[in-house]
């Protein structure tokens, strides 16, 4: 293992009826809250009346930025920054999912800095200071609620990246009831999956070895979360399968599984560029290039992939060799996906190669990337060739 050193500093509350606990999260001399939140699902499923009954019950002034799309814009970053400057905002309140959350944090330093906030994503400038923030997660994704990342999208230069400033990006708290994960449509709820178990991989893709605890840890959120999301899937509206979701969800990019190595993140990298010139869901794009980033990266380290189609998928390595388990557990994954309906090639989102250039620009902006096999140019466009 590498050294590290490990700190989390967001408070997790998870469970039904948690959000009683909302006022006393916050920061005491809390005068006014801005909450941040999507395209109206909070307003649907009755989110924004508990949240609203608790801030009202608390005295604070209320603001509200609404309409935070999903792949969250640069301009809705610059209207919440706006709005805490203007108004001395001291808290801010992120009410739904990674795209609500990552645009919270960037609002959050952005209030705190003279410049563009676009300087902070690009990190051409580091944030000194931020407004706290707490979160009230509705949608089991990306891990935001527990992690300092955020990822935010330029459309004027098509660039969307990934940025963090911990422990000032780190969310104070975040409120997880597995309730207000139930109206999850089913599209969504199958990409949160991909992507928690996407997480999972970049992980488990790793090259310092003698980690088998991580590996260990990986192995079984990944066989749990394929074992719950077809009964998910089957009945959207059970509170114990989304508990077990939205729990491994948390779990998968908090950095607990993370430490004494760095995952990979290449694929994530690539599907950023993908997304920051289609503007497709960001695990649609992860379930059809994940499994050719493995194909692509198999001589690397071929008893990883082994390892993982073994563990995981459950392949019987009898009588095979190490490159046919591996190739196996591949083909488990892609199919597991297509059982659950996530998409497989960039054609379900009618994307072909004519813009593959630009992707491959952007992917490749802050040069070669990806820790488990370093990945160039050629790659990129191969993984892309792949994936059409
Ligand atoms: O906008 P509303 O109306 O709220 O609807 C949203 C949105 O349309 C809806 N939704 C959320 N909770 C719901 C709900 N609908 C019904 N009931 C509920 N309880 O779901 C749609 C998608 O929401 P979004 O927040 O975009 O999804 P997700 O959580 O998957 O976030 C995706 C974004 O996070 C970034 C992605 O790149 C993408 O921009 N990521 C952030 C990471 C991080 N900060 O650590 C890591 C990830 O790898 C990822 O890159
Ligand atoms: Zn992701």
């Amino acid at each position: 293992m590498d050294a590290f050193t490990f700190h989390n500093p967001t408070k997790l509350i998870f469970g039904k009826n948690q959000i009683e606990q909302l006022n006393d999260q916050l920061p005491e001399g809390t005068k006014n809250v801005l909450i941040v939140y999507g395209g109206g699902s909070i307003k649907k499923n009755g989110v924004y009346d508990d949240v609203m009954n608790q801030l009202n019950e608390a005295g604070v002034e209320v603001f509200e930025l609404s309409g935070v799309e999903p792949n969250p814009k640069l301009t809705t970053v610059h209207e919440g920054v706006k709005i805490c400057k203007e108004n001395d905002i001291d808290f801010l309140l992120a009410v739904g999912g990674g795209s609500v959350i990552d645009c919270t944090k960037t609002i959050a330093a952005g209030a705190k800095y003279d410049g563009d906030a676009w300087d902070l994503v690009t990190r051409q400038a580091k944030p000194e200071a931020a407004v706290p923030f707490g979160t009230v997660l509705t949608l089991a994704a990306t891990g935001s609620e527990m992690n300092a990342g955020a990822v935010i999208t330029n459309w004027e230069t098509n660039e969307k990246y990934g940025w963090g400033a911990a422990p000032l990006t780190n969310p104070a708290f975040s409120i997880l009831d597995p309730a207000y994960t139930v109206s999850v449509p089913r599209d969504q709820t199958i990409y949160g999956i991909v992507d928690m178990m996407t997480h999972l991989f970049e992980q488990y893709f790793h090259n310092p070895t003698a980690s088998p605890v991580q590996d260990e840890l990986i192995e079984g959120v990944l066989r749990t979360v394929i074992d719950t999301a077809p009964k998910l899937l089957e009945d959207l509206e059970s509170y114990e399968h989304r508990e077990t979701i939205l729990y491994s969800g948390t779990l998968a990019l908090n950095g607990m599984l993370q430490m004494g190595y760095r995952g990979d993140w290449a694929s994530h990298n690539i599907e950023h560029a993908v997304s920051a010139v289609y503007d497709i869901p960001h695990a649609g794009g992860l379930a059809i290039l994940f499994p050719n980033w493995m194909k692509h990266n198999l001589h690397v380290n071929e008893e990883r992939f082994a390892q993982l189609a073994t563990k995981v998928f459950g392949v019987n390595a009898e009588g095979k060799s190490t490159e046919e388990v591996a190739k196996e557990g591949i083909e488990a994954l892609r199919t597991f996906w297509s059982s659950l309906g996530a998409p497989e090639t960039l054609r379900d989102y009618d994307i072909d190669d004519q813009k593959f250039d630009v992707i491959v620009d952007r992917a490749m902006k802050r040069g070669p990337f990806g820790n488990f096999s370093e990945l160039h140019e050629q790659d990129v466009e191969k993984i892309l060739e792949m994936s059409k």
